[in-house]
């Protein structure tokens, strides 16, 4: 993040039909990125907007019995006020029917007309109206268009075209130079792969008599502008290209074009190739992410299986939402979209993780530490506090490291692993038993710790939950709660290289009162048969005996057997004695959202101080059963033999309530 400047657009939406969840997808990463540097104190322009020509808008507002510009005014208020409801903080908006765009966009065509670098032709073609994009020549050949492969629409006219081809081999060239130019890699590959055949010209006309609804050439008032030279433009027009020169010095080049898998090769053929011929520099990255699918399908407004962003953010919180976007999808990857993988996640890493952590500090601050953060003192620093502070402070860094590389998904996934990790130090340390003993410095080391801890949590995930976690910074008396990151709302308060200090907490700091930030799911669904199946489980005696290993061919059980046994792995997070048993410890495992008591055999061979932290193997489908009086929801695996013990445990780290098979 040393950039000076940071400079993010969105593709500019169509207005043909109302906005989903893809659009909210890329418009939220969008906002994080722009988030994270304004905290870094980063100068930061996040450009989004709506590309409001073209057939498919003409004929949605035919459709509809509405003109083009009525229509394109209809749909832009429904953009807007999804992006003001999921707490977007744009610094501009741009409408291709402005006349600060139309304008820009005419003196291009002006300048690259009389250099030469637009020509009329004749032309044959065939047209896909969905995709707005025309094929001739070879690219003729399938007769369905390469982006949906719906059939194409014969036209032959006169037409304008931009020689494109001429900088073929420049682009070519320039890709390769610049490894960060498209990313992610394989997306470069496919660009390159593309621009092995031949480029054709690009045909940036259309007659008024097909089409009317566009810019106007200002060269020949019988043609509208094609809409992609139209809709490119808008990445320089709305930042003061052949307008306002300072601003646009100050901001161009872009730092990252985000746009989906389906606009690829507009963005990176004919828009290159486009600023190349005016003379500009290039953008530094054109990022491409994947789709968000139902079942095996895109969603898009022409298959009708949209999901309504406004509905899922009513449901279940703006902030949930924006969180569940950008920690479920594999930047770059396609990622299925679902109410119950919503709801899972929900429950495990906000209302589980996050939740709990802050509601244990916030308790027993409240009710031990007369409700301030108590300080804490070097003599009750130990080897569990050292290796805290760095979990933490790592996430910090991980999480630069990872949003330079576009992975926002992995840097979320290390900031829910240092709140477990924190959840654990807890169920260590046992607050709760501390505030029983007479010195409470012990106590008051553990919270600070725990408190420290949420401050940098809650500043990592600032941008991606900024009313969330100013709600939470509020409570403990945390800076950025204040949180004026809108523009116009006066200067954030840079915070971010503050996570990377441990010890920024002031003792002393009030805490204020909270209701639960993220109260849990209860859902029907998935997650209810995940609780019911649980309910049912268990086993009386939680490790088998040492068993020789039987005769080949004795116990056989088919593989509709073996599949009858739900295998999954849980993570320990308290284990401790079963009063007058020896051999028995009671274990609080975290399997997925659940949590559950397994009692096992297996006290002659670790202490109960060993054992949290470590991802086992449980059998999850055992019917529950008390053993000493003591309920236990199942049983973990483990391997024995020599008079010895020893957990199955994960080779390397996932999720716990992970499938084993
Ligand atoms: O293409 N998954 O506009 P558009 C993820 N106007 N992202 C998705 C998505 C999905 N299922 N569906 C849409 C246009 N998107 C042109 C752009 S830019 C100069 C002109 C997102 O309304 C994704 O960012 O079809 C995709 O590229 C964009 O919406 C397409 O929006
Ligand atoms: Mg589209």
């Amino acid at each position: 993040m040393e950039n000076k400047i940071f400079y993010v657009t969105t593709p500019i939406y169509y207005v043909n039909d109302a906005p989903h969840i893809g659009h909210a997808y890329t418009t939220i990463l969008a906002d994080v990125l722009a988030r994270y540097h304004r905290l870094h104190g980063i100068p930061t322009f996040f450009l989004t907007g709506t590309d409001e020509h073209g057939q498919k808008v003409q004929r949605a507002a035919e459709k509809g019995g509405m003109s083009p510009q009525q229509q394109a005014d209809q749909t832009v208020g429904r953009f807007q006020a999804l992006w003001r409801k999921l707490d977007i903080t744009n610094d501009d908006f741009i409408r291709t029917t402005e006349s600060r765009h139309v304008r820009v966009v005419q003196q291009i065509l002006q300048t690259l007309f009389d250099n030469g670098e637009i020509y009329r032709a004749e032309s044959d073609g065939g047209y896909c109206v969905p995709c707005e994009r025309f094929y001739a020549g070879r690219e003729l050949d399938a007769g369905t268009c390469r982006e949906c492969g719906r059939a194409l629409e014969p036209i032959r006219e006169s037409n304008y075209f931009f020689r494109m081809s001429v900088y073929q081999a420049w682009l070519i060239g320039y890709i390769h130079e610049h490894p960060r130019f498209i990313q992610p890699d394989f997306r470069r590959n496919e660009t390159l792969g593309f621009l092995q055949q031949p480029l054709n010209d690009l045909c940036i006309s259309r007659p008024k008599s097909r089409l009317s609804w566009g810019i106007e050439l200002p060269f020949d008032h019988d043609f509208v502008t094609y809409v992609w030279f139209d809709a490119l433009v808008n990445y320089i027009s709305a930042i003061g290209y052949l307008a306002d020169d300072r601003k646009f010095q100050r901001w161009w080049p872009a730092s990252y074009h985000l746009i989906g898998k389906d606009i690829l090769t507009t963005h990176t053929v004919y828009w290159p190739t486009m600023l190349h011929a005016m003379n500009l520099p290039m953008p530094e990255t054109i990022f491409a992410h994947g789709w968000w699918l139902i079942g095996d399908s895109k969603m898009s407004k022409s298959s009708g299986n949209v999901v309504n962003p406004i509905d899922m953010a009513e449901r279940y919180g703006v902030d949930a939402f924006r969180y569940f976007l950008m920690a479920e999808m594999t930047l770059g990857q396609d990622c299925n979209f679902s109410e119950e993988a919503f709801i899972r996640r929900y429950n495990a890493d906000l209302a589980n993780d996050l939740g709990n952590l802050l509601n244990r500090v916030m308790k027993l601050v409240t009710s031990h530490c007369g409700g301030k953060i108590p300080a804490p003192t070097a003599a009750n620093e130990g080897a569990d506090e050292q290796q805290l502070r760095q979990s933490v402070l790592n996430v910090a860094t991980r999480m630069e490291e990872c949003l330079d590389q576009m992975r926002l998904d992995l840097g979320l996934a290390a900031v829910t692993s240092a709140v477990r990790e924190t959840n654990r130090y807890l169920e260590k340390r046992q607050p709760w038993t501390l505030a029983k003993q007479p010195d409470l410095e012990p106590l008051n080391t553990v919270l600070y710790n725990a408190a420290e801890t949420l401050r940098i949590v809650s500043g990592l995930l600032y941008p991606v939950m900024p009313a969330k976690m100013r709600e939470l910074r509020h409570a403990l008396g945390l800076p950025g709660s204040a949180g004026a990151l809108r523009p116009g709302e006066g200067a954030a308060e840079p915070f971010l290289d503050q996570l990377k200090i441990w010890g920024k907490t002031v003792p002393g700091t009030p805490v204020g009162a909270m209701s639960p930030l993220f109260p849990r799911i209860q859902a029907g669904g998935a997650s209810q048969a995940v609780g019911t199946a649980r309910e049912t489980a268990a086993q009386p005696q939680a490790v088998k005996e040492p068993q020789a290993i039987p005769p080949a061919g004795v116990t056989v059980v088919e593989y509709a057997d073996f599949a009858k046994i739900s295998l999954r792995t849980a993570t320990i997070l308290e284990a401790a004695k079963v009063e007058g048993a020896d051999k028995l410890l009671r274990l609080q495992v975290q399997c997925g959202a659940e949590m559950r008591q397994i009692v096992a055999g297996i006290a002659l061979y670790y202490k109960p101080e060993e054992l949290v932290g470590k991802t086992v193997v449980v059998v999850a489908n055992l019917k529950p059963a008390k053993i000493r009086g003591v309920e236990s929801q199942g049983m973990l695996l483990a391997a024995s033999g020599d008079n010895q013990l020893r957990l199955i445990t994960l080779d390397g780290s996932l999720p716990s309530g992970a499938i084993v098979k």
